[in-house]
């Protein structure tokens, strides 16, 4: 069976352990007043398009800046201000629900199939609710382009102090320019780590690959334990940008972006994961594979996967894994930049 949409009203704590091996507990529960809708995807007049973080024009950036300024200001207590959305991350991954009807089993939406229909389901409402602040519809939320050479380093719009966008808990020895480092070379030689991310995402977009599980991940249902597995972008570039700006040296556990829990606390978590969402998309509809003929998963199982989030209205509303595989559906779709990884057979 599926796994049902999780109970808000038995929300527990959530735990996580430091890096020295501390377990510690903290309450990430939403607020829960009521009712829950089936939510009903909306028809778009237009389709939105998520521009690269690195290359936003100024209005644009002032706009998304705008939008976060006024979640941070929002209520505590209200579902889409801006710790409450950080904490959606840290309540499904750390272990603050329950798989229902499964007694203590934990949920966990990571290391399995739904690590990419649940963050895209996240993202949706955390973009639909900065464009409600700024009463811009069709604000689109920008994507970190790691892939790219001209991304490879956290994009400037987020360093600034005084920006929204900011965030103090960073690991400072990788502020720009430093390259990403997704195969954890550990390498000082800013060339070599860039021609070995290059392979790194070949390799998992591509090569690595040869049926719909290793790229999306292991089958994750009722009753199934916690990571059965993840899939080859969840375990590779999404893991390593996530220990690249986290900060393990001056924070108990990776702060922010490098423990689940606090990940959300980042600005700069969503338009990363915006670029893990695009690296779905870009396998599903861009990347012919004769190993892969069939892109899709059929199982019931994943597909009547269930989540609740709150919307841009503050409604809580039950999703589907079904309504979320089609980005073009939700009414969003990427900017297209060069995919130079494409040819960069190892
Ligand atoms: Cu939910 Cu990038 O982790």
């Amino acid at each position: 069976n599926p796994i049902q949409a999780p109970q808000i009203d038995k929300c527990g704590n959530s735990t996580y352990d430091t890096s020295a091996g501390v377990a510690t507990q903290i309450n990430c529960c939403p607020p829960f007043t009521g009712t829950i809708i089936d939510y009903k995807l909306p028809n778009f007049p237009k389709t939105k398009v998520r521009p690269s973080a690195h290359r936003l024009s100024p209005e644009y950036l002032f706009k998304f800046n705008t939008a976060v300024d006024r979640m941070r200001r929002l209520p505590k207590d209200d579902p889409r201000s801006f710790m409450q959305q950080a904490n959606i991350h840290c309540a499904y991954c750390n272990g603050g629900y329950d798989q229902p009807g499964q007694g203590t089993l934990d949920l966990q939406v990571h290391n399995g199939w739904l690590f990419f229909p649940f963050h895209r389901w996240y993202l949706y409402f955390y973009e639909r609710i900065l464009g409600k602040l700024i009463g811009d519809p069709t604000f689109a939320l920008p994507f970190w382009n790691w892939d790219n050479p001209k991304g490879m380093t956290i994009p400037p719009a987020f360093i600034d102090p005084k920006s929204a966008l900011y965030d103090a808990k960073r690991n400072p020895d990788n502020m720009p320019p430093a390259v990403v480092d997704l195969g954890f070379t550990g390498s000082t030689d800013p060339l070599q780590v860039v021609s070995n991310n290059l392979t790194i995402m070949y390799t998992e977009m591509v090569r690595g690959n040869s049926d719909v599980y290793d790229f999306m991940g292991k089958a994750y249902r009722e009753g199934t334990p916690v990571n059965p597995g993840p899939g080859s972008s969840e375990r590779g570039s999404h893991t390593a940008i996530h220990a690249f700006v986290g900060d393990y040296k001056n924070q108990p556990a990776g702060e922010d972006m490098g423990n689940f829990y606090s990940a959300g606390r980042d600005p700069l978590f969503y338009s990363h994961h915006s670029n893990v969402d695009r690296m779905w998309t870009l396998w599903q509809f861009f990347l012919p594979s004769n190993k892969i003929p069939d892109k899709k998963i059929t199982d019931p199982d994943f597909l009547n996967t269930a989540f609740l989030f709150y919307d841009e209205n503050a409604q809580l509303v039950r999703v589907t894994v079904k309504d979320c595989l089609d980005n073009l559906k939700m009414g969003f779709e990427y900017e297209r930049v060069d995919l130079p990884w494409l040819d960069y057979r190892p």
